[in-house]
């Protein structure tokens, strides 16, 4: 799979963004300072917006860089479930103070799968915080979440993230995986779309369901390994 151009591009184009609003607030907090008298109060905003958009910027290139930067490791065989309990461990505080019960269903004789451990890890917990975010803002009823794996009818190593929180917005739903696509306001939209490039690096499949109740579930399934 080369999506790697298209990449590119959307990648240039939101590094680019915060850069020109770097430049603006850095010269607009140089106009501040230079008037008379200077308006500080102005100028320490301007400044924090500056740090923000810079923030911003390597946090960005910080995160693909862990995902392509990387060169993938096909060679592993990798248990799923220890991938999920290592992730569930990994966000377990995370979750706890997100008020989040979570309930593990990890199949007996899952297949092993061939693929790089690390990013499949980085794939779960992602789906796990993913997970926690839709669930925050309920308050009428107990925030559940389940981890499951299977074998599924084609011997794929199957594994999903269930909640019961917000549900997939109707307007958004085509364009989830879609990089930079995001509802929140501190949101990145990469995380979906890193995950389905990871996801499909290991010839698998990611996708979401709405539940037959509130939430949604989020699934990948991967061929078991030759
Ligand atoms: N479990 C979920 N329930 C409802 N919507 C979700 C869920 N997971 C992801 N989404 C939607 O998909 C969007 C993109 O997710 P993602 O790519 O991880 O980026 P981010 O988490 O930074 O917004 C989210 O902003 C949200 O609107
Ligand atoms: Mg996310």
């Amino acid at each position: 799979v080369d999506t790697s151009e298209a990449w590119a591009a959307s990648i240039a184009h939101e590094v680019i963004q915060p850069l020109s609003g770097i430049i603006t607030n850095a010269s607009a907090c140089l106009q501040m300072l230079a008037a008379d008298p200077p308006n500080l109060e102005g100028a320490r905003e301007t400044a924090r917006r500056t740090i923000r958009d810079g923030e911003r910027a390597s946090d960005l290139v910080r995160r693909l860089r862990t995902v392509f930067g990387k060169k993938l490791e096909m060679t592993e065989s990798v248990d799923l479930n220890e991938v999920t309990r290592d992730a569930v461990a990994l966000t377990r505080s995370e979750l706890q103070r997100a008020k989040v019960q979570v309930r593990m269903e990890l199949a007996d004789k899952l297949p092993r799968v061939t693929g790089d451990p690390l990013l499949l890890h980085q794939v779960m917990v992602n789906l796990l915080l993913n997970a926690s975010h839709a669930m925050s803002g309920i308050e009428d009823r107990p925030r559940r979440l389940v981890v499951a794996t299977a074998r599924d009818a084609a011997d794929r190593a199957l594994a999903s993230v269930q909640d019961n929180g917000v549900g997939i917005d109707p307007d958004g739903k085509d364009r989830l995986f879609e990089a930079f696509y995001t509802s929140k306001s501190n949101g990145m939209g990469i995380g979906l779309a890193v995950s389905r490039a990871i996801i499909e690096s290991h010839r698998g499949r990611l996708w979401a369901k709405p539940n037959r109740g509130p939430g949604a579930t989020f699934s990948f399934s991967i061929p078991m390994a030759e």
